[in-house]
């Protein structure tokens, strides 16, 4: 009997600690099956161009530390409708010639809800969750969270530190479209006075309330603002809308919106840092390292139990597995009841609520 020939993909935005995965599946499918893999570039866009790479132990060897991805990633497109037509046709055919047996695919829901489509077509993925947001459903820790929390932390504690010198008003503006992980771990961490999540909507006067009062107390009030973040009965702010995109709409600016509407209420100066990709890229940390390798060693037991159509999960601290049409499409905020946010609120933490 022929080995298997796998394909391997990352897809959506980077993460850190997806070269530990990529470097998990290959070995792990090489040392226990014999498989051969064949790497992906560009996300699902190298199925559509036919771009595909070898990768041996050889490729995948000293690469866990590394940020970023091996095979390149993108977030623009969707082979459903890619330049106004579904390519999972072709992809299907093309898989055939290449003689591929499955695909594993890393990403966040966007690129399980692709996996999903593609396993019910003819192409049978399994499918691996990453995304530094912290949301992707049966996901309790995702890949590159554990490295963003930690940049997010490290920004907010510097930017302390200027805000306490001079009295300032500092709010630090993370990713996080939908839910407020990043936010609220790293907010908990750095000990932010106030953060401002996606799944609760803050009113101006509250927020103005906790800096004139720690203006009198201790001159600086730190803020972790997530771009999701937006006024009761508002909306989240807008950057910029790309029609292209599986996702058009890009966020980014709350915290900018918010200096200017706080500002007049306030007599402390009022500043806004936005962090960026610099969340998403560099190093990962040790926890994304080990959590990557073991992810990825748990997408390769599932190709070898041929369990098609499966992510692997992560739930009560255990790995397992869940159909990919679970996840796909849907988002893990944080609950109102949650523990951080009791904790948080019990500590003095202001969500800009109340
Ligand atoms: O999905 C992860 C994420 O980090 C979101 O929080 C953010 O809105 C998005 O990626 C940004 O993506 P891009 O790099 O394409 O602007």
């Amino acid at each position: 009997m022929r080995s298997m020939r796998i394909g391997l993909l990352t897809g959506g935005g980077d993460a850190p600690g997806l070269n530990a995965v990529i470097r998990a599946v290959t070995k792990s499918l090489i040392r226990q099956g014999g498989a051969e893999v064949l790497g992906v570039e560009d996300g699902y866009l190298g199925l559509i161009e036919r771009r595909l790479r070898a990768l041996g132990w050889q490729e995948v060897s000293g690469i866990a530390a590394l940020g970023g991805t091996l095979l390149g990633t993108s977030n623009r497109v969707s082979p459903l409708s890619y330049q106004g037509r579904d390519w999972r046709d072709e992809i299907v055919a093309y898989a055939r010639e290449l003689r591929l047996d499955g695909l594993v695919a890393i990403g966040g829901d966007g690129t399980m809800a692709i996996a999903d489509a593609l396993d019910r077509h003819g192409l049978r993925t399994v499918g691996v969750p990453k995304t530094i947001d912290n949301d992707i459903a049966h996901v309790e820790r995702s890949l590159g969270f554990d490295t963003a929390v930690a940049t997010v932390t490290e920004a907010l504690d510097r930017v302390q530190t200027t805000g306490q010198s001079h009295g300032r008003v500092m709010l630090v503006e993370t990713m996080g479209r939908n839910a407020g992980w990043l936010a609220l771990e790293a907010g908990l961490a750095a000990s932010a006075d106030i953060i401002l999540l996606p799944e609760i909507d803050y009113q101006l006067e509250a927020i103005a309330a906790v800096c004139r009062e720690r203006a009198a107390r201790q001159r600086f009030t730190v803020i972790c603002v997530a771009e999701g973040a937006k006024p009761r009965g508002g909306q989240p702010t807008v950057q910029a809308l790309e029609a292209s995109r599986p996702e058009p709409v890009r966020l980014g600016g709350v915290a900018e919106v918010l200096v200017t509407q706080l500002q007049p209420l306030l007599q402390s100066e009022v500043r806004a840092t936005v962090l960026g990709h610099v969340q998403r890229g560099g190093a990962p940390t040790a926890g994304d390292r080990v959590l990557g390798s073991l992810i990825g060693d748990a997408a390769a037991r599932l190709v070898n139990d041929a369990a098609w159509g499966q992510m692997v999960s992560f739930e009560h601290g255990r790995l397992g597995q869940v159909p990919l049409m679970a996840v796909a499409g849907r988002t893990r905020t944080v609950p109102a009841d949650h523990p951080l946010l009791q904790t948080a609120r019990r500590i003095g933490v202001s969500f800009g609520d109340s």
